[in-house]
């Protein structure tokens, strides 16, 4: 299944927030989206996931969705939003339950996304149980839940320290390596877009555009081992970012 947004423009009142979005997602495709703060980013995934709709442009779904998929489009958000009062399996139940899955098939689902995430040991624990790292596994767990097409993840490791985010990066490239979802990554961090991007999406500021899209041809299985490499996307991203962000920074020194 193909992600297809054309030409999204939007504007909240007066503040004009993203102009003429366009790109194609493809299966197993993972685009991150980088750009300064307040550019758009997470207002982009809102449209893409349907929960809002943009003055202008159209989000597309093209093909067939997974066998057995119960929501095509599912996010993965930077406060991992758990229930606290529900176990790990709990949490992932509950988003079954909304799809009116229960019992037996219910159970063989949060198995095996338990499984792929290496939670199984921790179904009984809550969420407060865990650290930040172990919350977000939860969190991506439960999207797996539902076989999407596509995972929108906003800015999903921004609420971890350095340490647990290497190994949140780890832990999602071996399994795009065993799975090979599909993803809208939005990010603010170069780090973690040279690292889990096949494509690299740099938005200007507000009103976001497309300022350039940077490829990596490059298996994401090899990137820890190919630093300099890696060292020199991140530097070439940030050439393009640098004077985005100055300038957003001035235009918010402006207002203040
Ligand atoms: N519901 C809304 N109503 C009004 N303005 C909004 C709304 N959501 C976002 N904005 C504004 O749109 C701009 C982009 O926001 P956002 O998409 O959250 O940026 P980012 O995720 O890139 O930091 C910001 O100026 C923000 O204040
Ligand atoms: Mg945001």
């Amino acid at each position: 299944m193909e992600l297809i947004l054309r030409n999204i423009t939007h504007s909240y009142g007066e503040t004009e927030v993203l102009e003429g979005i366009s790109f194609n997602l493809k299966h197993g495709e993972i685009v991150c989206i980088i750009g300064p703060s307040g550019c758009g980013k997470s207002t982009l995934l809102r449209f893409i996931g349907g929960l809002e709709r943009p003055d202008s442009g159209e989000v597309l779904l093209a093909g067939d969705p997974p066998s057995g998929s119960l929501n095509p489009l599912t996010y993965i958000f930077q406060d991992f939003a758990l229930l606290p009062w529900r176990t790990v399996e709990g949490n992932v139940s509950l988003v079954l339950e909304d799809h009116g899955i229960r019992g037996e098939r219910a159970k063989a689902i949060i198995d095996d996304v338990l499984a792929r995430t290496k939670l199984s040991d921790f179904r009984k624990a809550l969420p407060r149980q865990l650290s930040g790292g172990m919350k977000q596994r939860v969190a991506i767990a439960r999207a797996l839940s539902v076989n999407p097409a596509v995972m929108l993840m906003d800015e999903p490791l921004s609420a971890l320290d350095s340490q647990t985010r290497e190994l949140l990066m780890d832990d999602l490239v071996e399994l795009w390596t065993r799975e090979r979802f599909s993803a809208c990554y939005v990010t603010h961090n170069l780090a973690e877009a040279v690292r889990l991007g096949h494509r690299i999406i740099v938005l200007s500021r507000r009103p976001g555009r497309i300022r350039e899209v940077v490829e990596i041809d490059m298996p994401l299985s090899e990137r820890p081992d190919r630093i300099a490499e890696l060292d020199r996307l991140q530097r070439q991203v940030w050439q393009i970012m640098r004077e985005e962000a100055r300038q957003a920074d001035l235009e918010i020194a402006d207002v203040a």
